[in-house]
């Protein structure tokens, strides 16, 4: 039992390494601890928060999920108002040049006079929120409302990781931060996944977010704070609200990028592509660059913000009707749009993987005209019920494909016979004919003809000829991706027609290499029946499937026609590869293929198919303990399941023979208790040897 002080001295320090240590994991992405430490010193607060409960103050870092679920959100009056900003929505340079005209003529500079200065930041996507803390302490979080009134949203914002529950450093009565409570794309990209797998397994309450800045909105009003940590948010700070004067112990910052570096000084997440810039020409350089790095921004912005700099202009310039005349908000094309759906098509992926994909009229979206955008799998196109002809939500952001969002409500209104049919994905490869198959507890439909479907030749090929598999030397992916492209190869067999000549032709082809190439292709046809299966690329295939398959039929010719059962006494093959295998082989082009192939030459030594050992043991179960004399367990294990007996881990009713060695324990007791046979092993071999 620690005293007192020393548990409220140990829990003091504790809480300033894990603030410090949070800190530099969630803002400054610089973490210097291994999670398993930092999770060690938690652990320990927690321990003494436990023993002693006043230690458990509402700013420790064990507290950020602790409140109950609420009835609702109470109303909160901001001190200081939430205002707007005033859009641009001129969306080239001249919007920049605009405002800095604006703002000069207020101020009543000169046309030759000095430039103004500008504080540049991103205009995050999310939901702006109030934070204030007093004597450092987080005490309240609320949303903007109408500006005057918002809600009290305490609770989920002490889940944001990148928030702290105390202000780091000195801090003055009062203060008020105020930023954006966002979320990463690829936080909402995970997100939905989980979502879309609790919707698979049935779960009748939950959704897929239709983007970020919902899903981040969504967590923020989220009534329950376990569920709102669950959801990843981020946060950035922008801006002040209620803040002690520097006489009563507030900072003194007579600039906008003064109290950026004071947020930051805080504890605060400020957004790193803040800059300062002087007059129009560098507002409009800002928006430029950052047009650019946009798509490769982690989150979604829809413009930035250019703020005049200096406290004491924004002082002189005032508002206009709830804006600040000292600030604009300058946009980029919109991340989402509207446009018609003018078919539905499925696309197969070089893997066979099949996607239905929305053709859509040409729309211009985050930047870019869109014309095809995905509807994931079957599954996501019959929730959102995208039909031919309805007009659907199109979202573009960062480098992930377009995707369509869902369906406008007047669309989907419509009545039945008005739109298109519902959507259903093709049981054949749109590509090659082969049958496609959704194996169970997958989202995804496959084409199963791999080693004949055009979408899928440069993998099988790449495949094919790796080294695990046929081994050819030189036949790598840029090589592959040319000889397809020259349509100088559909299928595998023409690998082997390749000559000299035709090699040596290629660009960027030197004899020597062609020659190489020519020697490696010739080589590969002797191989071994394990390597040339597993080369077919046949999906749950891998070397070590191959070789047990192998060993088990001996022959190619009897893995073709075996039957699932027959599939299934190998070892380690399962349902799932047993119909694999067998849909593989049922795909008459797949056939042809090997038959192919063979005729060119390629061959390997046939075995004869492993004898069906007997099973003299099969239905009896075993449980072995204590050590052996002669074998390890697990040789004794191998031993009795070759023989097909079952060997369990725990002695039962169903339990036939305890095989017990020196220093055997507690299951010989229930053995004996339960009447269970008990032998050792100079009887178990004899009974291997000679049955029961
Ligand atoms: S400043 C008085 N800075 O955009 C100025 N706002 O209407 C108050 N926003 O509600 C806002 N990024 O949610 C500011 N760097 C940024 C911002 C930003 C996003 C949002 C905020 C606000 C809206 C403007």
């Amino acid at each position: 039992m620690t005293t007192r002080e020393d548990a409220a001295r140990e829990a003091a320090a504790l809480g300033e390494q894990l603030r410090r240590h949070a800190h530099l994991y969630y803002v400054l992405d610089a973490p210097e601890l291994p999670d398993t430490e930092y999770d060690k010193l938690f652990q320990r607060l927690q321990a003494l928060e436990a023993e002693h409960s006043e230690l458990r103050t509402p700013d420790s870092p064990t507290q950020r999920v602790g409140g109950k679920v609420l009835e609702g959100f109470a109303k909160v009056r901001h001190k200081v108002p939430m205002l707007s900003i005033r859009t641009e929505t001129d969306i080239t340079p001249g919007g920049a040049s605009a405002f800095d005209a604006r703002v000069r003529k207020e101020l009543g500079l000169a046309e030759d006079g000095p430039q103004v200065e500008y504080v540049c930041e991103l205009k995050f996507d999310g939901l702006a929120v109030n934070l204030r803390y007093e004597q450092g302490v987080l005490v309240q979080a609320a949303t903007r409302g109408d500006g005057e009134i918002g809600e009290d949203v305490t609770q989920s914002i002490r889940t944001v990781q990148q928030i702290p529950l105390r202000l780091h450093g000195d801090a003055p009565p009062v203060a008020e931060v105020r930023g954006e409570v966002y979320m990463r794309r690829d936080d909402f990209e995970a997100l939905n996944e989980r979502q879309r797998e609790k919707i698979a397994a049935g779960q009748k309450n939950e959704k897929v977010f239709v983007n970020p800045r919902n899903a981040a909105a969504g967590a923020v009003r989220q009534l329950d704070p376990a569920i709102a940590a669950s959801r990843p948010l981020s946060f950035f700070a922008y801006g002040l609200g209620e803040v002690s004067s520097p006489e009563q112990g507030g900072p003194d910052c007579a600039t906008q990028f003064d109290w950026l570096q004071q947020f930051h000084a805080w504890g605060f997440p400020i957004g790193t592509q803040t800059q300062r810039a002087s007059g129009a020409i560098e507002l409009i350089a800002f928006h430029e660059t950052i047009a650019r790095e946009r798509d490769a921004l982690p989150y979604d912005i829809d413009g930035v913000v250019y703020k005049v700099d200096s406290l004491e202009l924004q002082r002189r310039l005032g508002f206009v009707s709830r804006e600040p005349r000292w600030a604009v908000a300058h946009k980029y094309p919109a991340q989402e749009q509207l446009t018609e759906v003018l078919g539905i098509e499925v696309q197969v992926g070089r893997t066979g993987k099949l996607t239905p994909v929305a053709k859509l009229a040409p729309i211009f979206v985050g930047g870019v005209t869109v014309t095809n955008a995905t509807l994931h799998n079957e599954d996501e196109a019959r929730r959102k019920d995208v039909r031919v002809g309805d007009t659907v939500i199109v979202r573009r952001a960062g480098d992930v494909i377009p995707e369509v969002v869902g369906v406008l409500p007047e669309s989907a209104a419509r009545p039945a016979q008005q739109r298109g049919p519902v959507f259903t994905m093709p049981r054949k490869c749109p590509v090659c004919g082969s049958d496609a198959l959704r194996e169970e507890g997958e989202v995804d439909y496959r084409c199963t003809g791999g080693l004949f479907c055009g979408a899928q030749r440069k993998e099988a090929i790449l495949h094919f000829a790796a080294r695990r598999a046929l081994d050819i030397e030189g036949l790598g992916d840029k090589l592959v991706e040319q000889l397809v492209d020259a349509n100088l190869i559909r299928t595998l067999p023409d690998l082997y027609k390749l000559g000299f000549t035709t090699l040596a032709g290629l660009d960027r082809m030197a004899d020597k290499s062609a020659k190489n190439l020519v020697d490696a292709l010739e080589a590969s046809k002797k191989t071994t029946l394990p390597r040339f299966l597993f080369g077919l690329g046949i999906r749950h295939i891998g070397e070590s499937t191959a070789k047990d398959l192998a060993k088990h039929f001996g022959k190619l010719d009897g893995i073709m026609d075996a039957t699932e059962e027959q599939l299934l006494e190998v070892n380690d093959v399962g349902p799932v590869v047993a119909k694999s295998l067998r849909t593989f082989f049922d795909q008459p082009h797949n056939r042809e293929v090997v038959e192919q192939l063979r005729a060119c030459g390629l061959g390997w030594e046939e075995g004869e198919p492993a004898a069906r050992a007997p099973k003299p043991l099969a239905g009896k179960t075993f449980v072995i303990t204590g050590t052996l004399p002669t074998l390890s367990r697990d040789e004794a294990k191998d031993k009795l399941e070759t023989a097909g007996a079952k060997v369990a881990g725990s002695v039962s009713k169903k339990t036939d023979y305890l095989v017990a060695g020196a220093e055997a324990g507690s299951k010989l007791d229930k053995a004996l208790e339960l009447g269970v046979a008990v032998i050792d092993e100079a009887r178990m071999l004899e009974i291997l040897e000679n049955g029961l």
